[in-house]
Parts: C-alpha cells; structure tokens; sequence
C-alpha cells in the first residue's frame, strides 16, 4: 500500500531508541524527512544518519527535553526552519518504572506523569497551532495497554498513559474540523533487538528491566499473548505509519493496541 508519506515532515520524540527508533526509521523509509527528537543527541543524530540511508526526505536530530516547553518551542521552531512545518507529530518519548503503588516514591510517580503525559501534552501544545493553521496534520502518540487494562506495578504510569489515550480523544474531538487527526498506539512488551539500539536514557539501561531480555521471563510473557510472541519495534511502527499517513484520513480518537491479542476491546 503507497502510504503517501514521502516529503511529509515528521517529528518522533524519543526517536533515539527502540521503539522510537523504528518508527523514526520507517517513516524514513516511506520517504518523510523525520525530526528525531531526544534528551539523547548523540544517539539521536546515529538514528539520523540511518534514516537518511535508509531513504529519508531528510533527516534531524534535534535534542529537546519534552518536560520543557520553552526549550520545545525552540526545537519545533529548528525543525520548521530546517525542513517545513510538521504534518505528522508522534509522541513516543515515555518512562516507566516498575513498583507497587504504596512503596513508590510521590516524587517518581509525579516523574512518570509529567515525562508520559504532560510531556505529550507540551510538545502537542507546540505543534498543534501551526497543524491547525494549515488545516492539516496527523498526531499519533504512544499509550500502552497497562493505560487501557491496568497493569501491576504500573500504577502512576499506566495512570498517565490512560491520560494520553483520554487527551487524544478529545482533542480528536476538538480538531477534527481543524483538519488534525490523533491516534494512540498501546505496544505490548517489545524488548529492544539489539544494546545499540538503545539510547543513554532508555528505561531500557535500568537494571529491574535487565529481566525482559531473560529467554524464559520473554516465553512466560509470550503465554499471555494469542499471537505467542513479544512485540517487535517494527510491529508498532507500521501501525504509526498507517495511522500517521492519509491512508488513515477517516480514522481519529481510536486506540490500537500492538500487542499480539493481549488486550482486546
Ligand atoms: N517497550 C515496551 O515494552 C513498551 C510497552 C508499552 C508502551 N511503551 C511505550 O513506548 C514508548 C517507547 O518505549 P521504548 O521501549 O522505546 O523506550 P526507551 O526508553 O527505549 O525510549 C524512550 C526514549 O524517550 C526519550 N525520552 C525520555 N524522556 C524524555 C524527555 N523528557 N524528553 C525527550 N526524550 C525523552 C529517551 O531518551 C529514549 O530515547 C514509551 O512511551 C513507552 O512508554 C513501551
């Protein structure tokens, strides 16, 4: 299917890494010029120079910090000035940390908000007027089924993450008439493939997720799953560049979860 994607300009928080990473990088191949946006730039500007070898319009590594709205602003304004207004905004950028509700620290659970939802709230925030100007954009941003079904010792993130899916709903509703689309897309467990594909900051370097790349804790995940396998980075970044892309012109407020059948609904 031609997604009509080439020459789009998009901007992928979190694009240093994993998931992130994948859906920077596919959208480079569909030919967009992709602004990957991350606390780490010199992982970002890696991601960049394979997306440009992998068929990107153009590519940008833009460090920003999405808990920032004023060093955002500048940074949206850098992708403008360096490659066109944004058309296509994905709120990947996330945190998560695992641990039952009453021995998580206030302090960390007040972290886990503000990066997972009022960090996707300030970069929509800096992006948004100028979609709504053009009468045109498409916003998809990464939820999680834990936002959706509740999951243990997922308590303020799946809370923020429920608050992502609830936010793009209704600014789904909001500015439809704008021309703006929003999506959400809840992965399931996708380990990343590869060390290198992570960045300095991923959750990923955190020793309590060290578990997830055990064969026998990624098997007796996959019992859960009806499709029998972790997700892959490259399983959510084909639903974004669907949802991202025209092919998805009549499709606004929904939630899809890429989780091999774990969550239904
Ligand atoms: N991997 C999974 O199993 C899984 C499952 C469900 C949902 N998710 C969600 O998918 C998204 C990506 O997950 P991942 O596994 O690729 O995580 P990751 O930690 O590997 O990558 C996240 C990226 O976001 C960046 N980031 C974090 N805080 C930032 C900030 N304040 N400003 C700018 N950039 C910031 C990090 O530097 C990192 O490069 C997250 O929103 C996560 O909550 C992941």
């Amino acid at each position: 299917m031609e997604l009509g994607l080439a020459g789009r300009v998009a901007v992928v928080s979190g694009g240093a890494s994993n998931i992130g990473r994948a859906i920077s990088l596919a959208l480079a191949a569909e030919g967009a010029s992709v602004a990957i946006l991350d606390l780490d730039a010199e992982q970002a500007e890696r991601v960049a120079g394979t997306a440009r070898s992998c068929g990107a319009g153009d590519a940008l590594a833009v460090r920003a910090d999405i808990t920032d709205p004023g060093g955002l602003a500048a940074a949206v304004a850098a992708v403008t000035d360096g490659m066109g207004p944004v058309e296509v905004l994905v709120n990947n950028a996330g945190w998560a940390r695992r641990s039952r509700f009453l021995d998580q620290d206030p302090a960390e659970s007040l972290k886990l908000i503000e990066i997972n939802l009022i960090g996707t709230m300030n970069l929509t925030r800096a992006v948004l007027p100028a979609m709504v100007k053009r009468r045109s954009g498409s916003v998809v941003s990464i939820g999680s089924d834990a936002g959706r079904i509740g999951e243990k010792q997922e308590g303020a993130y799946g809370a923020a993450k429920a608050g992502v899916i609830s936010l793009s709903k209704t600014l789904a509703r909001e500015y439809g008439r704008s021309g703006v689309r929003f999506n959400v897309v809840c992965p399931g467990a996708t380990v990343p493939d590869l060390p290198e594909h992570v960045s300095g900051s991923s959750l990923w370097n955190q020793e309590e997720y060290s578990v997830y790349r055990d064969p026998a804790t990624q098997d007796a995940i996959a019992r859960h799953y009806p499709l029998g396998r972790l997700g892959r980075p490259e399983d959510v970044a084909g639903a974004v560049c669907f949802l991202a892309s025209e092919r998805a012109a009549f499709i606004t407020g929904q939630t899809l979860s890429v989780s091999g059948g774990y969550t239904m609904s």
